[in-house]
């Protein structure tokens, strides 16, 4: 049974930044309902309401994984263990982006997949070969036909993006080879409970895995999961490398199993903990709306700190406009002059100037907060203060 235990309210598309701050309305199919579920017989949670992927995956796709330095530095760090653990033939990214991980692989080793046609031009000017298509079957046939078979597979923040999970793994499993090893990391389902971080959800993020559900979703391919890595990035996320189960060579780690002991403790099977988990979602945005108000009372400005797709998701739930956070600041090219999306917040490009007329800035991007507190050291030196809603809403 699928049971429902999250509304948070009207939502626009988390990535669709905007030149002119714009009405949205729920007749126009601007905005959705973002309700998240719990399934009671697979343990997965996920969203009610899925976003067609040609609308949320297209030619204007702002995220660039090479534009802070903790994602570059990560995949450096990890393909190095790929070809140091697996050495692979060929390795197959899903999900492939600007080439922040693939480029430390060499070309004639790796396939791209991107379906974001401005993302796919990137490494394909880097000499890579790329296809700018979506995961499915058709595609995996294809791969196969040229390739034969593909044996690492590695996808960063995308499996949890495509909708239909059956289809994807049946895909994955169709060009991986019999010995093959597929990777895949996403945000942590456990990480999120823990620090309340509501904001994992929005449209792109159609599920969020815990190990419980993923090991059970895989079953159905003869897919296992033998290890797993704890990652800070993304707000806490999981690493799971994912074998054939008659693939012998491979032993399951221990990590594997208490990994799944821990999600088992934290009552991640039951439904009553995410009925908890709004409870403190709900005093996180009663809380956040206070502190930001106090400030905005004694006439301060606030500056919001990376406006990353969950900003989408915290600003319209929690109804914050300009009245409360000033502007945002973000180095991504695309979303620059560009509106939050839901809001008349406007995003400047990134100025040491600009964050200087402020003393309190609101840290969206918290995924990244050490890397943005050693960047504004001086700035923290000289008195400047964070608000941030993880795990409870404070100024720090
Ligand atoms: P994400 O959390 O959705 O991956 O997006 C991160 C956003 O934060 C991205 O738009 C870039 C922005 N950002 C900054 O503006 N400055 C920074 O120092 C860092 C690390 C990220």
């Amino acid at each position: 049974m699928i049971k429902k235990f999250l509304d948070l309210g009207f939502q626009p598309l988390a990535n669709k930044y905007l030149k002119k701050p714009k009405k949205l309305s729920k007749k126009n199919n601007d905005l959705y309902r973002l309700e998240v579920m719990f399934d009671t017989k697979t343990k997965l949670v996920s969203l009610k309401k899925k976003i067609p992927v040609k609308k949320m995956f297209n030619d204007k796709y702002p995220y660039r994984s090479s534009m802070s330095k903790t994602m570059p530095l990560a995949f450096k760090k990890l393909s190095k263990i790929i070809k140091k653990r697996f050495n692979p033939m060929k390795i197959l990214e899903i999900g492939s982006n600007d080439g922040a991980l693939i480029q430390n692989f060499n070309k004639d080793k790796a396939i791209c997949v991107e379906p974001c046609g401005n993302l796919a031009k990137i490494t394909k000017s880097k000499g890579y070969f790329t296809y700018s298509n979506y995961w499915n079957m058709k595609l995996s046939k294809k791969i196969k036909n040229k390739f034969k078979s593909v044996d690492v597979i590695y996808s960063a923040n995308t499996i949890t993006h495509i909708e239909n999970l059956h289809n994807v793994f049946k895909s994955i499993s169709y060009v991986l080879s019999d010995d093959g090893v597929l990777i895949i990391e996403d945000p942590s389902l456990l990480e999120c409970l823990k620090k309340v971080s509501y904001d994992q959800f929005y449209n792109e993020h159609i599920y969020l895995f815990s190990s419980i559900a993923l090991s059970n979703i895989l079953k159905e391919f003869d897919l296992e999961i033998f290890d797993i890595e704890k990652l800070q990035t993304h707000g806490g996320s999981l690493r799971y490398y994912i074998k054939r189960k008659k693939n012998n060579f491979l032993q399951v780690k221990k990590r594997v199993g208490q990994q799944i002991r821990l999600e088992k403790k934290f009552k991640l099977h039951k439904f009553s903990t995410y009925l908890q988990f709004k409870i403190k979602v709900k005093k996180s945005k009663i809380r956040l709306i206070n502190i930001l108000k106090n400030l905005k009372s004694s006439n301060q400005i606030i500056i919001g700190y990376g406006a990353t797709a969950k900003v989408t998701t915290i600003l319209n739930y929690c109804e914050i406009n300009n009245k409360l956070i000033d502007f945002f600041v973000d180095t991504t090219p695309d979303k620059k002059n560009k509106y939050v999306p839901g809001t008349n917040i406007i995003v400047k490009k990134y100025d040491k100037n600009l964050i200087n007329m402020s003393r309190y800035l609101f840290l969206g991007a918290w995924n990244f907060k050490n890397e943005i507190f050693k960047k504004e050291k001086k700035f923290i030196k000289h008195g400047g203060k964070f608000i941030t809603h993880i795990p409870f809403p404070k100024i720090i």
